[in-house]
């Protein structure tokens, strides 16, 4: 008989401080999970709140190819390399105490910590992550493997392209579109749209330095 797919074991791909946080959000969420895999030898056999670092990311694949799996590391590019290359089945990790509007659309892979608030008609892509008491209200369009840290604050109709991330407690004007790839800065107050590519950082948000490849 197979199990319900809310009573599947999951892996946790990654080992750091991100991956705990998951671990403790899916054991509240009532899931059970069976190993996190990383790539630092150095950490294998170690514990994350008591689930060991069961060996580097390409043995999980091996060991485990139809697992339900989430990504549990912060780096948009590195999330978007390993949803393309492994094989799992990407789950959604909501944490009970967060606040996602039945009209939200979910992709693959959406992570949204506690306290989080994710108001009507935003759409977040595929592994995007909706950090610990972080606010996207309505309408946002938040792109695939955005990063979007713990107590930020989007307003209404704010658009994030893709992989961009927005750093600790940042605020967003209403209707801003921040560019994909882009970082913004902790704390920083963003009131005009932001290019593709860039760091800004500050209150108003200005833009420091481009993170376009400089290989001609
Ligand atoms: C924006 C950020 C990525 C820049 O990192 P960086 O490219 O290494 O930049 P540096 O540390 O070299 O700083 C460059 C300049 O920007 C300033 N600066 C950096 N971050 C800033 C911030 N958040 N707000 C205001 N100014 C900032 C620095 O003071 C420095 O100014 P100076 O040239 O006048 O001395 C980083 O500082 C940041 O804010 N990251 C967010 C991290 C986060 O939210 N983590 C959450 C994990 S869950």
């Amino acid at each position: 008989m197979h199990a319900r797919p809310e009573q599947r074991p999951v892996i946790v791909i990654g080992g750091g401080g991100h991956a705990k946080v998951l671990i403790s959000t899916l054991r509240a969420m009532g899931r059970t999970v069976t190993a996190a895999f990383d790539d630092d030898t150095s950490r294998h056999g170690e514990q994350l709140l008591g689930v060991t670092i069961a060996g580097s990311i390409a043995s999980a694949a091996a060991r485990y190819p139809q697992a339900d799996a989430v990504i549990g590391i912060g780096s948009p590019t590195v999330r978007q390399l390993l949803a393309e290359r492994l094989p799992f089945r990407w789950i959604q990790v909501v944490h009970p105490h967060a606040y996602v509007d039945p009209s939200v659309v979910m992709n693959p892979g959406v992570v949204v910590m506690a306290g989080a608030v994710v108001q009507p008609e935003t759409v977040l892509g595929q592994h995007c992550i909706v950090n610990t008491s972080a606010s996207v209200d309505h309408d946002g369009n938040i792109g695939e493997y955005v990063n979007i840290s713990p107590g930020v604050h989007l307003s209404g109709n704010v658009t994030v392209g893709d992989a961009a991330t927005i750093g600790i407690g940042a605020s967003v004007l209403q209707g801003i579109t921040i560019g994909a790839g882009t970082v913004v800065g902790g704390g920083a107050a963003v009131i005009r749209d932001l290019p593709s590519q860039v760091v800004a950082v500050g209150c108003p948000a200005r833009v420091i330095r481009s993170l376009e490849s400089k290989v001609a």
